[in-house]
Order: C-alpha cells, then sequence, then structure tokens
C-alpha cells in the first residue's frame, strides 16, 4: 500500500531544507507517513517548499512593478542591452547611461537600453524602492520585478528577463545581456551582428565547452553531485556578457518549465540551451569577449567587444 492511495487524504511534509545532507529522509519509513499528516481535507495551498541552496524559485508569477511595456514593441530596436544591476547600484547605471549605453543609433540601427532589478531587501527598503521610483520617472529604462534582488536570485533575473523579452519585444533582432562593471564596445557588437551572426538560435560569448562540475564543497560555484552529477557542464556563455537572437527568449522559458531551475544563471542557461538542442558558438573572432583585461591601452578596447573593468570610472578616462 502506498500513501498515493486514493482513500489517503494528501499529505504535504514541510521538509527543511537540507544544505548538506538528505539523511533526514531517509530516517522517515513509509509507516510513519501518516502520523506526520499535516493537513487533510482543508481548502489550504500546498506549504511553502524552500528550493533549498542550490536551486531558485522559477517559475513563478512574477510581476514587473516597474515596467516600459511599450517602448520596445514601439521602436522595434536592432539590438537590445539589457544590464542586470542591483536595486543600490545607481552609480553603475549612472557610468552605464553615459558611456556605452547612451548610444541610441550605431551603424543607422537602433539600441536600446534598460536595466533589471529586483526587489531591495534589507535594510531602508522603502528609502530605496522610493529612489529606484524617481529614477525610473526620470529615465524610463529600469525594469524591477517582484522577486528579492541578491546574487543568489540571478537566474531568477535572466528567466524574468526572457519572459519580457518574449512578450515586450518581438520584433528586436538580437539582445545583448552584459553586466554593469563591463565595458561594453557597442559599435563593434553591432558590426559584427550585421556582418556575421545568424538570424535564429544564435546565443554567443565567451563560450565555456567542457567546464567542470565543481564537486568540492568550498568552491564558490559548488553544485552537490545530488543536484547535478555529471562531471562537465554543456557549454554555456560566460554571464558577464551574451548575446542572442530575439527567438530564443520564448524557447528558453519554454525550456525552463522542464529543466529544473540551478542558481548559476549563465550554466541554467547552458542546460536549458541543451535541452532545446542548440549549441552557444564562438564570436567570429577569438577574442571579442573577453573576461579580465588587466591594465590596457584605449586601443585594447577599440578592438574588442567587450572587457571588465575594475571600477566603474576606468573606461571614461
Ligand atoms: C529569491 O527570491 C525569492 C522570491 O522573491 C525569495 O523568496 C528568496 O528569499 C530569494 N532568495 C534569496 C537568497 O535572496
Ligand atoms: C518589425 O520590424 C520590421 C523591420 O523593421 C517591420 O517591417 C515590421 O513592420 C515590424 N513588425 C512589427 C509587428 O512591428
Amino acid at each position: 500500500e502506498t500513501p498515493n492511495n486514493k482513500d489517503t487524504p494528501t499529505i504535504y511534509v514541510d521538509v527543511e531544507p537540507q544544505a548538506e545532507s538528505e539523511d533526514y529522509l531517509d530516517t522517515i519509513s513509509i509507516q510513519d507517513w501518516p502520523s506526520i499528516t499535516l493537513s487533510t481535507g482543508l481548502a489550504t495551498p500546498p506549504p511553502y517548499v524552500s528550493p533549498g541552496p542550490y536551486h531558485v524559485e522559477y517559475p513563478s508569477e512574477y510581476i514587473f512593478i516597474l515596467d516600459e511595456p511599450e517602448k520596445c514593441r514601439e521602436q522595434n530596436p536592432f539590438l537590445v542591452l539589457m544590464v542586470p544591476v542591483a536595486p543600490y547600484n545607481r552609480e553603475a547605471r549612472g557610468a552605464v547611461r553615459s558611456t556605452w549605453g547612451s548610444e541610441r543609433q550605431v551603424l543607422g540601427k537602433e539600441v536600446r537600453l534598460f536595466f533589471l532589478l529586483g526587489l531591495p531587501s534589507g535594510e531602508e527598503t522603502e528609502q530605496l524602492q522610493e529612489k529606484v521610483l524617481q529614477e525610473s520617472k526620470e529615465h524610463q529604462d529600469l525594469l524591477q520585478s517582484d522577486f528579492i534582488d541578491s546574487y543568489k536570485n540571478l537566474t531568477i533575473k535572466t528567466m524574468v528577463m526572457m519572459e519580457w523579452l518574449s512578450s515586450c519585444c518581438p520584433n528586436a533582432s538580437y539582445v545583448m545581456k552584459i553586466d554593469s562593471d563591463m565595458f561594453l564596445n557597442v559599435h563593434n557588437l553591432v558590426y559584427m551582428l550585421i556582418l556575421h551572426s545568424p538570424k535564429e538560435n544564435y546565443m554567443s560569448g565567451q563560450v565555456a565547452i567542457g567546464a567542470a562540475v565543481l564537486h568540492d564543497p568550498s568552491s564558490k560555484w559548488y553544485l552537490p553531485k545530488e543536484v547535478f552529477p555529471e562531471p562537465v557542464y554543456p557549454p554555456y556563455a560566460l554571464g558577464l556578457g551574451y548575446i542572442f537572437t530575439l527567438d530564443l527568449p520564448r524557447k528558453l522559458v519554454e525550456a525552463s518549465r522542464h529543466v529544473k531551475a540551478v542558481y548559476i544563471e549563465d550554466v541554467y542557461l547552458g542546460l536549458c540551451m541543451r535541452h532545446l538542442g542548440i549549441r552557444p558558438t564562438d564570436p567570429p573572432s577569438g577574442n571579442l569577449f573577453q573576461g579580465y583585461a588587466g591594465a590596457q591601452d584605449r586601443c585594447h578596447y577599440m578592438a574588442v567587444i567587450t572587457t571588465m573593468l575594475d571600477t566603474p570610472q576606468q573606461w571614461c578616462h
């Protein structure tokens, strides 16, 4: 007899997230189940179940509390720049707006910029949210969704971005998702997209191939074997900056219904891409996308598309 037998009431077991082990589950035998029945027959929703430390709460019904629903649809940009940034980080947004994010037309193509935010948390959230609202009125480039903005929630941010793009940006050609502490050479990017880039099923950037899954608990990107047993990840574009065609957001959102969302956002997109059977590709020239560049002269920034910067000021001089 199983506990899911029709005559047995639904059993909800409120299991605390077990970060280190799932041993706790082993201690519950089937015979014990009836005695830990928590709710029977009442029309209560299932209790909240934490996704645990390695997964995030996605899919879920997140909504945008700050939105620019018509901007992309009406203006049909060629390229949309999407910059994830924490609500408090107004300085980074200002730096992007006044440098590489300032161009609206590049090589005759329309370019639009949006920042992606979640909800502030911690102290003084109300004051902070008030400032964010003001900034949104002033610049009309903020997209804020109602999940808690945190490092561990970046996958949620990327996926609500995909939802937004698929519903609000049907007619743009390309998207670049890029961190606010990167340098972006918009001119080179548009040039590359015009000359070389496929029109669909395309994602590119710095593509990690055969990257080892870090099964060592002390590593920053640790994923336990129970969560992801394979030794290497499928190819994925590093999260610092990647581009993709506008047909992908809808497909990735669909794939996300079948692939459990891990907290490492670029790896997660790689898993969804594998589900779709689409391989992220390298850009036409190997060093157009770069991570850490170290100290470089201006010529370096002319030749690349992205480079990591130490400070938001660095590219201004
Ligand atoms: C991630 O967002 C969800 C939804 O807002 C929230 O419940 C959860 O606490 C957040 N996680 C972290 C680590 O901030
Ligand atoms: C999409 O963009 C193309 C090219 O700019 C244009 O011809 C077409 O009318 C647009 N479609 C919509 C639905 O805006």
